[in-house]
């Protein structure tokens, strides 16, 4: 079997489920934009068909997911360099992802940890779609043959699943079609916790407000969130290593890291023997700086709704050119009849 090359290609997607965090923008639509400057072809979707496996509201659905565009075009991502669309429009993801199900086995869903979490206690009542949701992802990810995934921490297991996908398909059909994806986790943020409690992630699920920063917060939200974060009280440390044990402190030096593009050992450098009296303002006033001009823009972008579903629409119709090709090759190897 000759080894087949696949050009660089990223792929993303974020569900929407709810408001966006500040999880989100650090661990995932920052980086989005990273590589979109990189010149790779980069493709960014908002994954609807993912939302629905737990029940959304359809006024919601159709609210958060134009709201969720107007954050990837706010925070810097350009229809013009990057293909912006819903996952729903490319039908290319669900029939992969049919095709996905019959080749993921129940032994690899049964050990996701984000469907345990999510299931809860009450597993029999879960949406069968809840249980899938690897499989739609891995199919997201390789109806576009893409090499790179930019993700959040969380996101690792689904990755890893989506190379077993990837692996067992070429095997199964004796090819190598599908690319062996590379998850691309970096960053300083790559988990952000919860500004309560730093042992649990920033999460728009968390029933505490205060618990996370909304990308829709204005600046005075953003700083009495930071100014009440939680924190130990001891003077920060000039080293990373002193940050080991002190979970809301790593937390809050993670953030500012992130927010200004440095490392956290340069952070230290810079921050370290300040006492968080000292540090929570120069947080304040870089996440105001950095995060208010992003929500003043995604409100005005929202003021037009028709011009976000225009950007979808075209979006769609360029990510469907490169799936359709893909996905008619599937059906080829599987040995599906295409007259
Ligand atoms: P979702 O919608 O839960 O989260 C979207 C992205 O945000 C990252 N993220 C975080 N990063 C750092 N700290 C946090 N506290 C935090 N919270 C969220 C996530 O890691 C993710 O990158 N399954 C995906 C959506 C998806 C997808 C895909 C992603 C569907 N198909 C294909 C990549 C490729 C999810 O639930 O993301």
């Amino acid at each position: 079997m000759t080894e087949v090359v696949h050009t660089p290609r990223v792929f993303s997607g974020i569900q929407p489920s709810g408001g966006l965090t500040l999880g989100n923008y650090l661990g995932a639509i920052k980086r989005f934009v990273d590589m979109q400057e990189s010149g790779i072809e980069t493709l960014y979707c908002m994954v609807d068909l993912h939302a629905i496996t737990v029940w959304q509201d359809p006024a919601d659905l159709r609210h958060n997911t134009r709201e969720l565009a107007a954050g990837y075009i706010a925070a810097g991502l350009d229809p013009a360099k990057s293909i912006l669309f819903n996952q729903s429009q490319v039908s290319a993801h669900a029939e992969l992802g049919w095709i996905f199900n019959c080749v993921a086995r129940m032994g690899w869903m049964k050990r996701m940890t984000q469907f345990k979490d999510k299931a809860g206690k009450n597993a029999e009542n879960a949406s069968l779609g809840l249980f899938g949701y690897p499989a739609l992802m891995a199919a997201d990810i390789l109806i576009y043959h893409s090499t790179h995934v930019p993700v959040g921490e969380d996101q690792k297991q689904h990755l890893e699943l989506t190379r077993d996908v990837a692996t067992k398909f070429n095997h199964d059909f004796g090819v190598d079609f599908f690319p062996i994806t590379e998850p691309v986790i970096e960053g300083a943020a790559t988990r952000v916790m919860s500004l309560r409690d730093g042992s649990k992630k920033m999460s728009k699920s968390d029933p505490s407000d205060a618990s996370r920063i909304n990308m829709t917060d204005d600046a005075e939200t953003i700083a009495k969130k930071i100014r009440k974060a939680k924190t130990d009280p001891d003077a920060l440390p000039s080293e990373a290593d002193g940050l080991k044990e002190r979970p809301e402190a790593r937390n809050l030096v993670n953030i500012f890291a992130a927010l200004n593009d440095q490392s956290v050992d340069a952070v230290l450098t810079d921050v370290g023997g300040k006492q968080f009296s000292e540090f929570k303002p120069m947080l304040v006033d870089l996440a105001v700086e950095k995060l208010s001009s992003i929500s003043t823009e995604m409100a005005r972008l929202m003021n037009d709704p028709a011009e976000i579903d225009r950007i979808l629409g075209e979006g769609s119709n360029r990510a469907r050119a490169i799936a359709n090709p893909i996905l008619q090759k599937t059906y080829d190897i599987v040995g599906m009849i295409r007259s």
